[in-house]
């Protein structure tokens, strides 16, 4: 089958992990026989540097004619004047809201050998399992009015925080869809107490959740869960929150896994791929962002990337043997002790590696899956 993808690297890291998830992608072409046709676009900082808008219009025109879109990263110092009338993270926001990519999916596990990684006590997060469902083109991003001026009095600003019905109700059963395949457990997350916005948030999953009873629903307080996730992570199986909310507890919920470099994430909507059936049309994308003090030197975390990849092959192209290669080989990969820098600790036989020798392990057990199979040396 040929399938085309949309290639959109960014800024800072972004290029470099993206490369490295494309070479991922070429190896698992070789070995299963599929051909990709990637497009690359400009987004984000480079592309306000070269065309005057972080989302040219040409990009979202190679974007609505793939099948999905591997995204890299955006942002970065050089375009984070206050007073700039474009920012790169436009260009991400743009693409979210005009593809309607409504559900943003970020799995957070714990991997056995990483367990030291994170500055998290081991008894709390070994067999972390848990995926956040953040409602990712509504709430306080994006609702108007949003804007700043001056009064005779100083300078304000203002953001919003609206939602309809329908977009909360959406996003939640994406959750319990979930649910049901994992764990069934759905933890709603609001700020009921406070915000009329969380109120009506409250009020629908209460309806959704009588509509799901095969799943047990919690509601807690955002302030709360961002404790929680600390305190007993293992207990969390689906979670589903607000634009801003899950932005802020999927950054926090990353140390769980020992690093960012390790959180890959889908963004879904409604929209099918148009040939192919069921399958859902998706952007993947590290959680990491642009990470601009270490861009350009090869220290990046690649997994990440890789990872989001591996979930564009299952959620979007429906390849799921090959994005079980994928996890396989990151799998042994880790289990053998290669590091990059973000994950590497002294002293217990990790080796240390950069951005691209971590992508040669990875691939090398793509094509070798024997590889994956030598038992772990004392
Ligand atoms: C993320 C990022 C983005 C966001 C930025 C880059 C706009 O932090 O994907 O989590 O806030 O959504
Ligand atoms: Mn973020």
């Amino acid at each position: 089958m040929n399938y085309k993808i949309a290639v959109l690297p960014g800024d800072g890291i972004g290029p470099e992990v993206t490369d490295q998830a494309i070479r991922v992608l070429q190896s698992i072409a070789t070995r299963f026989g599929h051909s990709f046709e990637l497009e690359t676009a400009l987004v984000g900082g480079i592309a306000i540097d070269q065309t005057g808008s972080a989302l040219p219009t040409q990009t979202l025109e190679i974007a609505k004619k793939s099948d999905s879109i591997l995204f890299g990263a955006v942002g970065g110092p050089k375009w984070d004047d206050p007073a700039a009338k474009t920012r790169p993270e436009a260009g991400l926001l743009a693409l979210r809201k005009s593809l309607q990519l409504f559900a943003n999916l970020r799995p957070v596990t714990a991997h056995p050998d990483l367990i030291g990684a994170s500055p998290i006590r081991q008894n709390l997060i070994s067999g972390v399992d848990l995926i956040v469902v953040r409602e990712l083109t509504g709430g306080l991003y994006f609702a108007n009015p949003k804007k700043r001026w001056s009064t005779t009095r100083g300078r304000r600003a203002v953001d919003s925080l609206k939602y309809t019905e329908q977009e909360i109700r959406r996003v939640l059963q994406v959750g319990y869809e979930l649910a049901r395949s994992r764990r069934k457990k759905l933890t709603s997350v609001d700020k009921a107490n406070v915000l009329e916005s969380s109120r009506l948030w409250r009020e629908i999953a209460e309806e959704v959740a009588l509509e799901n009873p095969d799943i047990q629903t919690e509601h807690i307080l955002v302030d709360a869960c961002a404790m929680h996730l600390i305190q007993r992570p293992k207990d969390f199986d689906v979670i589903v929150t607000e634009n801003m909310f899950g932005d802020i507890l999927t950054d926090e919920a990353s140390v769980l896994a020992g690093s960012m470099g390790m959180l890959p994430s889908a963004s879904l909507g409604t929209r099918k791929l148009r040939k192919k059936g069921a399958q859902l049309f998706g952007l993947y994308e590290p959680i990491h962002g642009s990470a601009p003090d270490i861009a350009g030197k090869n220290l990046a975390n690649p997994l990440a990337a890789i990872s989001s990849l591996s979930m564009m092959f299952k959620l979007s192209l429906g390849l799921d043997e090959e994005a079980e290669a994928i996890d396989k080989a990151i799998d042994t990969t880790l289990s053998k002790g290669y590091r990059t820098v973000d994950i590497f600790s002294q002293g217990n036989g990790n080796i240390r590696v950069n951005t691209s020798e971590m992508t040669d392990q990875i691939i090398e057990r793509i094509a070798n899956p024997n590889k994956n199979r030598v038992p772990k040396p004392l």
